[in-house]
């Protein structure tokens, strides 16, 4: 950290807010902005800042706030603690007692009313909006004093000053994050249990709080060329982060953000610069692990989710098998896609027919362990976990076993922590164990969705996931009609009794039409099993069955996964396209195979294996079984290693 002593000089001006010294657009008394205004702001002289009332996007909502008036994305830097936005037909009026925000009502819900006469008031080219007194001309009431997330050149965070970061990128709700000057000097960062206010423990320190008076922390200052110190009673200062190069063309401000890491950005003042910000120093130098050495909560992403930080950008993952519990907010936490506990694992399946455990690598929750065992090997691990239906996460040392429940907390990259480990005494918290742990195994539930859902929902999924879908569909078949010690024919084979997870792997479901072969017999008399518009026709024949009624079934599913839609369709006029078999060999024969995918561009760029698999799957409806190819040989066409007869 570097120090360097500032002149006496400057913190003697710094303790008295004094008379503009920089231009000021008067705001006289009686003057009031409404958000029905055309374009409710006053402006400072450069034009530079805004105060007034600012829309909240794709509501009817506003802010009262101060924002950069000339950068496209016209950064909010404060705004008024009202408990919630204002609704349109809201008022703000400065009158001799200060400002008073009304909304379409009347009633009053923020005011800016210091305890004396109030002669004008002014919005700053700092960004300062203040309110001057009557007399000797001191501001009576500035928003520097009552900053919310954001500090600018110029402006003093004094004992006592707090920021406190907004919910979410887009929502300005009091957020999870604060950062004090203690009374002690010392300047800390803290997450709060939102939605209460308590505080958790710092998870970054300045370390200026010091006995010795002389040395202890005074003020948080954003000088005029860029720097962020905090101002010591001697004089000296200590940088939060090493000295920029301040270029006069820059706009610069510090902002504790939603993620909680406090960064100070730059931005071009004109358009030929590049106007977007760029950060240009930012602490905790690693808001995932630094925040976990703080305190018990949830981590930097929430529960469930686990943390990146790549230098000054941070960003959360669900692991495989949870999604974001709020799709719009990537921080509020994860939350696993299958039921809670052991709602689902009531002893009557097998647990490896509920779950996997997926290896998530370099991921580690490092706290939260309910049960430790050992000596044991990886696959035990895996298999304890797996039986255990309160276990969500096994950590495996390379003897030792840890097993984890639900909420998962503090999650984050190891790589980033090996990295942070090695730049750092080790001597800090147990990072011998952490090490270790390369990675972590999460149970994850086959998410049950099944190829109706798929198919014939909206958005048409593409062509190469159906392709994928409809491979594994046929090589699943192939093991339970040519791979099993006793063969088994599933009897009901159709859409809805085929799962797929969101890695689009299928999984044949529903066995309870199904019927197992005898060992050496290939045939079995039975009575008429399956759905309409997918059995075979030899069911009605009051013939022996073989697997080729599977094959049958598949064929027909074959073109709907091929045409996303369902084989007997009501809505097609014209009678020509109602049965979908029928059609797709009128198309094939004459050869408008777009139609049968009603224009699919990504099927049509993939043609010669449309028209092929349109081919196998008129060879798996053949009326007689016999000229049916077998599962092993459709899988061996669909791939591609043999050349498809065009049928008759
Ligand atoms: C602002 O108003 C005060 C008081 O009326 C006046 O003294 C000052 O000159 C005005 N400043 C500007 C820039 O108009
Ligand atoms: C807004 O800030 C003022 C001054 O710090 C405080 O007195 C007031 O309680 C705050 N209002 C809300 C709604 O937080
Ligand atoms: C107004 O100022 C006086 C004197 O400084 C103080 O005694 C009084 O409490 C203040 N009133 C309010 C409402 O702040
Ligand atoms: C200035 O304000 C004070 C109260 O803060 C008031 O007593 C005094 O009369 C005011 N003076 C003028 C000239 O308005
Ligand atoms: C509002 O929308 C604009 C344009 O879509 C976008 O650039 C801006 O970031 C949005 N602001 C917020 C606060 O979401
Ligand atoms: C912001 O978050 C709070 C708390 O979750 C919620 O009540 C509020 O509706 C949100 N506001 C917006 C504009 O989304
Ligand atoms: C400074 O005060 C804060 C809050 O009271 C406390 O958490 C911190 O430990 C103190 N620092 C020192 C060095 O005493
Ligand atoms: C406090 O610090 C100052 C400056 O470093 C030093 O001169 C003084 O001796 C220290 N006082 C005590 C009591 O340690
Ligand atoms: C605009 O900004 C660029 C880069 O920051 C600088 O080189 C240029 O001189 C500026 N132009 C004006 C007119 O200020
Ligand atoms: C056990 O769970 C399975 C699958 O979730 C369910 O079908 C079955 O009805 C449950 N049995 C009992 C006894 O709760
Ligand atoms: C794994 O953890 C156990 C318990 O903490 C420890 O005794 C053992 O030495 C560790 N194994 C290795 C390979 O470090
Ligand atoms: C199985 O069938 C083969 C040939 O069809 C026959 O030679 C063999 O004896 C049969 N085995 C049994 C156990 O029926």
């Amino acid at each position: 950290m570097a120090s360097s002593a500032i002149p006496l000089l400057f913190i003697f001006l710094s303790l008295l807010p004094f008379l503009p010294l920089f231009a000021a657009s008067n705001v006289t008394l009686g003057s009031s902005l409404s958000t029905t205004d055309d374009n409710p702001s006053w402006v400072s002289p450069s034009g530079d800042f805004a105060f007034g009332f600012r829309q909240l996007n794709n509501t009817n909502t506003f802010l009262l706030a101060i924002w950069y008036a000339q950068i496209p994305d016209q950064t909010i830097v404060w705004h008024a603690n009202t408990t919630s936005p204002v609704q349109t037909g809201s008022n703000i009026k400065l009158t001799a007692n200060g400002l008073t925000l009304t909304d379409r009502n009347g009633l009053t819900i923020w005011t800016a009313q210091p305890n004396t006469t109030i002669n004008f008031g002014a919005m700053l080219d700092t960004g300062n909006s203040v309110l001057s007194g009557n007399s000797t001309g001191v501001y009576v009431w500035q928003s520097f004093d009552y900053p919310t997330d954001t500090i600018l050149p110029t402006q003093i965070l004094p004992l006592g000053g707090m920021l406190y970061s907004k919910l979410s990128k887009t929502n300005y709700t009091k957020g999870r994050f604060e950062l004090h000057l203690m009374n002690n000097g010392s300047l800390q960062l803290n997450p709060v249990a939102w939605p209460t206010e308590y505080l958790y423990n710092f998870y970054y320190s300045s370390g200026t709080a010091n006995s010795n008076s002389s040395l202890s922390g005074f003020q948080l200052v954003f000088s005029q060329s860029a720097d962020i110190y905090i101002l010591l009673r001697n004089g000296l200062t200590v940088q939060l982060w090493p000295d920029i190069f301040p270029n006069s063309n820059n706009y610069y401000r510090a902002t504790l953000e939603f993620d909680g890491v406090f960064r100070e950005y730059a931005c071009a003042t004109n358009s030929s610069g590049n106007q977007s910000w760029s950060v240009v120093g930012y602490i905790p130098e690693n808001i995932c692990l630094d925040l976990f050495n703080a305190f018990v909560g949830s981590g930097a992403c929430g529960y469930n989710s686990y943390c990146t930080a790549n230098g000054a950008a941070t960003s959360c993952q669900c692991p495989p098998g949870f999604s974001l519990i709020d799709p719009n907010n990537e921080y509020g936490g994860c939350g696993p896609d299958f039921p809670p506990d052991c709602g689902v694992d009531n002893g009557t399946s097998n647990a490896e027919d509920l779950y996997d455990m997926t290896q998530v690598p370099n991921v580690n929750f490092p706290s939260g362990d309910y049960d430790i065992l050992g000596p044991y090997n990886e696959s035990q691990c895996g298999q304890a976990c797996l039986q255990d239906c309160n276990c969500a996460v096994a950590t495996f040392n390379g003897t030792f076993c840890w097993k984890k429940r639900l909420p998962m907390s503090n999650g984050r990259v190891d790589t980033a922590l090996l990295l942070r480990a090695l730049q750092h005494s080790v001597a800090r918290r147990d990072f011998s164990e952490v090490f270790l742990e390369a990675s972590e195994k999460i149970k994850k539930y086959h998410t049950q969705h099944n190829l109706a859902n798929f198919l014939f929902g909206i958005p048409r999924p593409d062509w190469y996931q159906r392709v994928q879908v409809a491979l594994g569909i046929a090589r699943g078949l192939v093991y339970l009609h040519e791979e099993c010690s006793t063969p088994i024919i599933h009897c009901d084979i159709k859409p809805q009794n085929i799962l797929i997870d969101e890695l689009f792997i299928p999984r044949i479901s529903d066995f309870g039409l199904a019927k197992s072969l005898a060992f050496n017999q290939t045939r079995t008399h039975t009575g008429i099993r399956g759905t309409r518009g997918y059995v075979a026709p030899e069911w009605f024949r009051n013939v022996p069955v073989t697997v080729k009624v599977d094959v049958y079934s598949f064929g027909v599913m074959l073109l709907e996964i091929i045409c996303c839609r369902k084989s007997v369709a009501q809505e097609f006029e014209d009678e020509e396209r109602a049965i979908l078999t029928d059609w797709a060999y009128d198309c094939l024969r004459e050869g408008t195979l777009d139609a049968l995918v009603d224009g699919d561009a990504t099927a049509m760029s993939d043609i010669k294996t449309l028209q092929r698999w349109v081919m196998i799957a008129i060879w798996c409806i053949q009326e007689n079984p016999l000229q049916r190819p077998t599962m092993s040989m459709v899988t061996k066409m669909l791939e591609g290693y043999v050349e498809v007869p065009i049928p008759i």
